[in-house]
């Protein structure tokens, strides 16, 4: 039977409860959604109902924003800028792993402004995060006037940048794909760490559109990996080049992992082309505000009058897609 394994990325954290239980909307447990039964559909070691009535039926409080200092600055092409972010050692370590992702604003703006970025990379020696911004709109533009020495808010630590974390985590000793194209090429950077250190082999496929360098270079460089450089994306569809390869992985090699990091036509047409033949794993690509389930602008329609807030809900590729209203 093909049901759909949802969780909420929070579940059985020190976030959670949060504001959704409050209002009867929890994603995984039944009596904080208006039902009269225990019935949570995936035990986090935690109940989220007690944690919320010792609480003093309140929610957790939610992430901060702390201030800290940029390191380094670097514009790597006109519209790329990456940067290193020195954070307090409890917010690196949170975010030292696939998926994670901040806000970050200039000190003296409002909340409004708060950009939603994955995390390149995590010095955990020196509690510095790196991070790859596209310059784009008035958020990121207000970024750009920001220097080395220069404080920035940092709100976090968030890990829902991923879908089919749990692929991820259970590839071991085995074989993984990774397609990278445009800015996907700087969260990918945390999944191949992970896929590393569980002893998987690792193929990188490669394609820098729109950018003409690889942001990333400085931390896959340290990693001995298969990297082929090709087009993955021509005219709204996986090339012939891409699909045979990665076919090939599949049969010849056994490969049982291909992550998608890049925009979400790239996540949609993979999922569409691989689903039956290898586990899958995707950028979360959806436009984040709150990330704490609150604000909405995260949320999709599918049938069934369904609405998934995907800074909360963790699910596979194929589910995110499936059934999902774009009108
Ligand atoms: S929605 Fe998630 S974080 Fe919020 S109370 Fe439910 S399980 Fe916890
Ligand atoms: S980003 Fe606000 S509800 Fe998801």
């Amino acid at each position: 039977m093909n049901y759909e394994v949802r969780n909420c990325i929070d579940a059985g954290t020190e976030y959670c409860p949060c504001h959704l239980a409050a209002a009867n909307e929890c994603i995984i447990c039944s009596q904080l959604s208006g039902k009269s039964f225990c019935d949570c559909i995936n035990w986090k070691g935690t109940c989220i109902l007690q944690e919320y009535k010792s609480n003093g039926n309140t929610p957790k409080a939610q992430r901060k924003s702390y201030n800290s200092q940029i390191e380094e600055k670097q514009l790597l092409e006109k519209n790329i800028l990456k940067l290193k972010i020195k954070v307090p050692r409890k917010l690196a370590q949170d975010l030292a792993c696939p998926g994670s992702y901040i806000f970050i604003r200039k000190t003296n703006t409002m909340q409004f402004y708060d950009t939603p970025i994955s995390i390149m990379h995590v010095d955990l020696d020196n509690n510095i995060i790196s991070v790859a911004i596209e310059i784009r709109g008035i958020k990121t533009k207000t970024i750009l006037d920001l220097n080395k020495g220069d404080k920035i808010l940092v709100r976090g630590p968030f890990w829902n940048g991923i879908f089919g974390l749990k692929n991820i985590y259970q590839c071991r000793n085995s074989k993984a794909v990774i397609a990278a194209r445009g800015i996907g090429l700087a969260p990918m950077v945390p999944v191949i760490e992970k896929l590393i250190a569980n002893n998987n082999e690792i193929v990188l496929i490669i394609d820098k559109t729109p950018f003409s360098e690889i942001m990333s270079e400085e931390y896959i460089k340290e990693f001995n990996l298969d990297i082929q450089y090709m087009k993955i994306i021509e005219k709204g569809d996986l090339t012939e080049v891409f699909k045979s390869y990665v076919n090939s992985l599949i049969k010849e090699r056994s490969f049982s992992l291909l992550h998608c990091s890049g925009a979400d036509i790239l996540s949609y047409k993979a999922t569409k082309e691989f689903q039956d033949k290898i586990k899958l794993s995707c950028c979360n690509n959806a436009k984040m505000c709150c990330g704490e389930g609150v604000c909405g602008s995260c949320s999709s329609r599918y049938k069934g009058h369904v609405v998934k807030r995907l800074c909360k809900i963790q699910c596979e590729p194929n589910n995110l897609f499936e059934g999902r209203r774009l009108i």
